[in-house]
């Protein structure tokens, strides 16, 4: 698939078949991941992937949670809306199944000791890009989440992951119910300026 085209239909899939996903798509897939830039290249990342039906359970549950918590005291105004009841509803969905997709997998981010800056994400979050990226072309879907991190001890410690690593991202990654994109955005001229801030140009 061109790059470009797996760009402009790549977008939030929630909606995920039960069907496994052959290994070795998933062993693809975190060959791209790891292509990514990091600072220093020090590539801090590591990846786990979760398929064991209690642990995805174990994890559906504090997810869930973490979406309650956070999401259902707007779930009146969200759905009100027609420009936010779709996210609403499909965040409502993978929420409430998170159980029942194939594979979880977390990235994480060693920090070496060093209490995260605002910059720290910036060394893991284009190796997931990559990630989701190659599951597009490879026609799987996936959505960044973070829910989880409402739970991040507890997760860690069903997973084993050790002191002075993060889990920063859960993406959930299933052959999709619907279809890819297109991916709908803020119009490129409206949130780019040349030169100085403010100076917008038409194409
Ligand atoms: C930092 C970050 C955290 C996110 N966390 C969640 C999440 O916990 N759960 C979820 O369903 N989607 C999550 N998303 C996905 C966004 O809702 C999604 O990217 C956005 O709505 C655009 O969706 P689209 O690509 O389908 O247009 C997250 C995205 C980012 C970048």
């Amino acid at each position: 698939m061109d790059i470009f085209e797996a760009i402009n239909s790549q977008r939030a899939m929630r909606r995920l078949k039960p069907d496994p996903v052959p290994e070795e798509l998933i062993w693809k897939l975190l060959d791209a991941a790891v292509k990514a830039p990091s600072g220093g290249n020090r590539q801090p990342w590591n990846f786990i992937v979760i398929r064991d039906d209690e642990t995805k359970t174990k994890i559906a549950e504090w997810y869930l949670d973490g979406w309650n918590k956070t999401y259902g005291p707007v779930k009146q105004a969200a759905m009100a809306s027609p420009t936010t009841a779709r996210t609403y509803a499909s965040a409502d969905h993978l929420a409430n199944h998170l159980a029942e997709v194939p594979v979880l997998i977390i990235a994480t981010f060693n920090t070496s000791g060093v209490a995260p800056v605002s910059t720290s994400g910036a060394s893991i979050y284009p190796a997931v890009q990559n990630l989701m990226l190659a599951a597009r072309a490879l026609g799987l879907g996936t959505t960044i989440t973070t829910l989880h991190r409402s739970h991040e001890a507890e997760v860690k410690q069903l997973l084993g992951v050790p002191d002075g690593v993060d889990t920063m991202a859960l993406i959930p990654l299933g052959y999709p119910v619907g279809k890819f994109g297109p991916t709908n955005r803020i119009p490129t001229e409206k949130v780019v300026y040349w030169e100085k801030w403010g100076q917008a140009r038409e194409r």
